[in-house]
């Protein structure tokens, strides 16, 4: 395992997949019930931006960096920016969230934030940025394709997020199964996943795979920031959104549009369609 999401963070990737998880999250914590929030791939938590690792890839600066310099930043993006603005203090822009810390940001006490994280590295760090929550938190050194199909509760909202490296050739297939395999726990799960936009073919082969079953509603969000004809470069980003809100598409169209407005090449296009 050599990926490293230190040099990805803040990266436009992230900017959208962070923007849905804290619209969905938003939504869901309006409600009383208590919720779960399952994190199959958690990485290190939050991200230190003048790390070798950031400094290096330069992704940050282009995505969350030109994202804080707006003199009006979209919507869809404004409770991201209040969470990073947050994490750093009201400071400059030093660190940046991981999935984890704003999950147990949003998260109340009585919730439930399950997390997965297989390097023992950013475990380590992963721990430490989740010392504090107010919501309940497990968090395994484990599979995290093993724990969404073992320990998704059968009852009650739950938000799923399936966010793994690609670095493996069975992702594709082990995040889709991981995937129905939750939403046959709880019918109701807001499951998410996140994959590369490399070539069409693959992500073709991913949504049939899906498509193997009835799915409930499910809305595909794609951010390409140049035509998909390069397959060896990541030229865009996906979110499949199984159980997705309603309400949650014009947000997402305005999330995966200003990245390919402010971040694409000639021919870039945000597309965001149902898949059933
Ligand atoms: C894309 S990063 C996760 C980023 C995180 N979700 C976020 O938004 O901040 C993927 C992480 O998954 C870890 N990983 C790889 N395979 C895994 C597996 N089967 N189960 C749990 N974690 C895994 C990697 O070490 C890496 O840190």
């Amino acid at each position: 395992m050599n990926y490293r999401h230190a040099f990805h963070a803040g990266n436009f990737a992230d900017l959208v997949k962070h923007a849905a998880v804290l619209a969905v999250l938003a939504q869901m914590t309006k409600a009383k019930a208590p919720v779960t929030v399952i994190d199959t791939h958690g990485g290190a938590g939050a991200y230190d931006l003048g790390s070798e690792m950031a400094r290096k890839s330069g992704e940050a600066e282009a995505g969350i960096g030109r994202l804080m310099a707006l003199p009006k930043v979209p919507e869809v993006y404004q409770p991201l920016v209040e969470a990073v603005r947050k994490l750093n203090g009201g400071k400059g822009l030093r660190l940046y969230p991981g999935s984890p810390r704003l999950v147990v940001e949003a998260l109340r006490p009585g919730d439930h934030y399950m997390v997965c994280e297989l390097r023992p590295d950013d475990f380590a760090l992963l721990e430490q940025t989740l010392k504090g929550a107010k919501a309940k938190v497990t968090a395994l050194m484990d599979d995290g394709y093993v724990m969404a199909a073992q320990r998704t509760p059968p009852t009650g909202p739950v938000l799923a997020l399936i966010d793994p490296p690609f670095e493996r050739a069975d992702d594709y297939d082990r995040a889709a199964t991981a995937a129905l395999a939750m939403i046959h726990r709880n019918p109701g799960a807001v499951v998410m996943v996140w994959t590369p936009l490399k070539d069409l073919e693959t992500f073709d082969g991913f949504l049939r795979r899906l498509e193997q079953v009835a799915l409930p509603p499910t809305l595909v969000v794609e951010a390409r920031l140049r035509p998909l004809t390069t397959p060896m470069r990541m030229n865009g980003c996906a979110l499949v959104i199984l159980n997705v809100p309603a309400e949650l598409t014009e947000p997402l169209k305005q999330a995966a549009g200003w990245v390919v407005e402010a971040l694409g090449e000639p021919g870039g296009e945000a597309r965001v369609w149902s898949l059933a």
